[in-house]
């Protein structure tokens, strides 16, 4: 008898957490992971009533512990071909009540740190064939990883990375806002860029795939809680004068793990609605 197929979703009480789920569903069985118990909950009960087979856990992936045990409890229920690693902090999105800020340790720990947990765990236990996606962010492309950048990168595994990462940010004369925004770019950016160091190995040893999406403003809490001046400051840099839609986003992380996709690895999708090529190239009127 076959295995069930499991896509293991991390932030999967969020939005793209549910479009995810929603696609990724119709493959087979879904595990959601997320500090949020109380949306976890509520999300199951969504996805259920769309007949989707929904396992949950509760998942920190600030923490090394529970995110192996969260990788084991996926395997426990079947081949884990798709991980979608989608948890991750805004500048004004940090999840702590009283806290409209993210500070510069909570964004690189969630974003940069859980990524390396997300990976390292995943990477034991995914089934051949499988594909594994962390999501960066089109801010990811905002910072040119250089030499010195891609340095300190490539020393993640070490224990002063944390500190490193946040004295890269912190300076006099940086404002709260200004050090988390800085923080954002450049973990997105370690998220890209660590993902890519990855796929030889993923191959390699695992015979399987991993990529990272990178989105532009979706229409999630990441948007909603943006005050309303960087909500227009965003809108006005992208090209498409709209929202990105998170079902749009399903079905492109539901081809990303399909065979069609089979030799999309160690890449970027970049998914903007122009708003990069805008910023960056000077356009044909
Ligand atoms: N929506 C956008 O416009 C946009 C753009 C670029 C990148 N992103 C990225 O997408 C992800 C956010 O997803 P979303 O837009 O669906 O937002 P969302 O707020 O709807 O979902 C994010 C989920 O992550 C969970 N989470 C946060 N920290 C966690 C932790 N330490 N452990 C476990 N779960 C945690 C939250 O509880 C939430 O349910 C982030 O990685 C973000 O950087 C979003």
């Amino acid at each position: 008898m076959c295995n069930k197929v499991v896509t293991a979703i991390t932030g999967g009480a969020g939005g793209f957490g549910e479009a995810a789920a929603i696609e990724l569903g119709k493959k087979g069985t879904v595990l959601l992971g997320d500090f949020d118990e109380v949306a976890l909950e509520k999300q199951k009960a969504r996805l259920e009533s769309l007949s989707i087979d929904v396992n949950t856990m509760y998942l920190d992936v600030r923490d090394k512990v529970i995110c192996k045990e969260f990788a084991e409890y996926a395997a426990s229920i079947g081949d884990v071909k798709h991980v979608i690693n989608i948890a991750g902090v805004g500048p004004h999105t940090s999840y702590i009540e009283d806290q409209p800020v993210s500070s510069p340790e909570l964004t690189f720990q969630t974003n940069s740190i859980g990524t390396i947990y997300i990976t390292d765990s995943f990477y034991e236990v995914i089934a051949e064939d499988g594909v594994m996606i962390n999501f960066g962010s089109l801010a990811g492309h905002y910072i040119p990883v250089d030499e010195k950048i891609a340095g300190v990168f490539d020393s993640c595994y070490e224990d002063s990375f944390l500190q490193k990462l946040v004295g890269m940010v912190s300076g006099q004369g940086k404002s709260e806002l200004e050090q988390s925004q800085m923080s954002y770019l450049l973990c997105k950016a370690f998220v890209i860029h660590y993902t890519k160091r990855n796929a030889k190995r993923f191959a390699a040893n695992k015979k399987s795939r991993i990529l990272t999406v990178s989105p532009g403003a979706h229409w999630t809490r990441h948007i909603w809680d943006l005050p309303d001046v960087s909500k227009e400051r965003t809108m006005g840099a992208q090209i498409e004068s709209r929202w990105g839609k998170t079902v749009e986003m399903g079905e492109i992380l539901s081809f990303l793990c399909s065979e069609k996709a089979g030799f999309i690895t160690g890449v970027d999708i970049l998914v903007d609605g122009g708003a990069l090529a805008n910023v960056k190239v000077k356009q044909i009127d």
